[in-house]
C-alpha cells in the first residue's frame, strides 16, 4: 500500500479487539515516531498497554471500545504548535495505516494519564490519536466539495485539484473540513477557519494537500 492508497483507506476506527501491537510493527512505529520527533522537534509518544485513556465517560460517549494503545500528541507550546501536530501526526497516521493499523485521533474523548507521559517544562499534550487492530475498518465521511474548500476551482490546475482532492479525504475535527486552499501560479495558500482544533486539521490537510499535489509543483506562501 503506498501513502495515496493509505489516505484512501483510511478511516476514523473508535473499536479495537484490544491485542497488543505486533512487535515488528511496533518496532516499526517506534522508528518512525523518533524520526518525525527528531525532524519536528516535537515529543510525541507511544503508550501501549494502558486502557485507561479510552475507557472513562468521554471515550464512551465518543463509542471507543478496546483502545490500550494510543501516540499522545506532546509538543512545546507555541503558535505553531497546532499545525506541527496536525502535519507530523498525519504522517504517522498514514505510515501507521500502511503497516496495518487503523487509528483515530482524539481532540476531547480520551481522559490525560499524566502518570505515564513525559510531559517536560514548556511543553503540553494537545491530543491523542488512539491505534489499533480495528473490529471494523471505518466509514468513507461526508464530505464537502473541492469548489467549497478552494478559491477558483474551476481554472485551477491539475496538481492543485489532486491536492484539494487529498485534502477532502482528510480526517478533521467533528468533519468540519474548514480549511480553504488558493494558488497564484505555483504559490499555494491555507487557511484554518475558525473552529476546534482547525489548526491541527490544517496541518493534518496541509500533509494530505502536499502528497496529492506533488511537492515539487508547488510551494506554500509563506
Ligand atoms: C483534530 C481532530 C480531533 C478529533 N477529535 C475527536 C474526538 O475527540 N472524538 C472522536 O470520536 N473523534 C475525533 N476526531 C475524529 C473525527 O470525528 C473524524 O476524523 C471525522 O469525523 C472524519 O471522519 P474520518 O476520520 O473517518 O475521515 C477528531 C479528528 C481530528 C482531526
Amino acid at each position: 500500500m503506498d501513502l495515496m492508497e493509505a489516505m484512501e483507506a483510511r478511516h476514523s476506527v473508535r473499536q479495537y479487539d484490544g491485542r497488543p501491537l505486533d512487535p515488528l510493527v511496533e518496532q516499526a512505529l517506534r522508528k518512525m515516531i523518533e524520526k518525525v520527533n527528531f525532524d519536528s522537534g516535537l515529543h510525541i509518544q507511544l503508550v501501549t498497554d494502558e486502557p485507561k485513556a479510552f475507557d472513562g465517560v468521554l471515550a464512551r460517549y465518543g463509542n471507543f471500545v478496546g483502545v490500550t494503545n494510543y501516540l499522545a500528541m506532546i509538543g512545546k507550546k507555541g503558535p505553531k504548535l497546532d499545525e506541527c501536530i496536525g502535519y507530523y501526526g498525519e504522517m504517522l497516521v498514514l505510515g501507521m495505516q500502511r503497516l496495518g493499523l487503523n487509528s483515530c485521533w482524539a481532540g476531547l474523548t480520551f481522559t490525560r494519564q499524566p502518570e505515564v507521559l513525559q510531559i517536560e517544562r514548556g511543553e503540553k499534550l494537545s491530543l491523542a490519536i488512539a491505534i489499533g487492530y480495528g473490529l471494523n475498518q471505518g466509514k468513507p465521511h461526508l464530505s464537502k466539495t473541492p469548489d467549497q474548500v478552494s478559491e477558483n476551482w474551476q481554472q485551477s490546475p491539475d496538481w492543485f485539484k489532486d491536492g484539494v482532492r487529498a485534502a477532502l479525504l482528510a480526517p478533521t475535527a467533528v468533519n468540519q473540513q474548514k480549511f480553504r486552499f488558493s494558488c497564484e501560479g505555483n504559490v499555494v495558500t491555507v487557511k484554518p477557519g475558525s473552529g476546534f482544533f482547525s489548526k491541527v486539521d490544517m496541518g493534518i490537510a496541509k500533509y494530505h494537500f502536499q502528497l496529492g499535489a506533488g511537492k515539487d509543483n508547488f510551494t506554500w506562501a509563506k
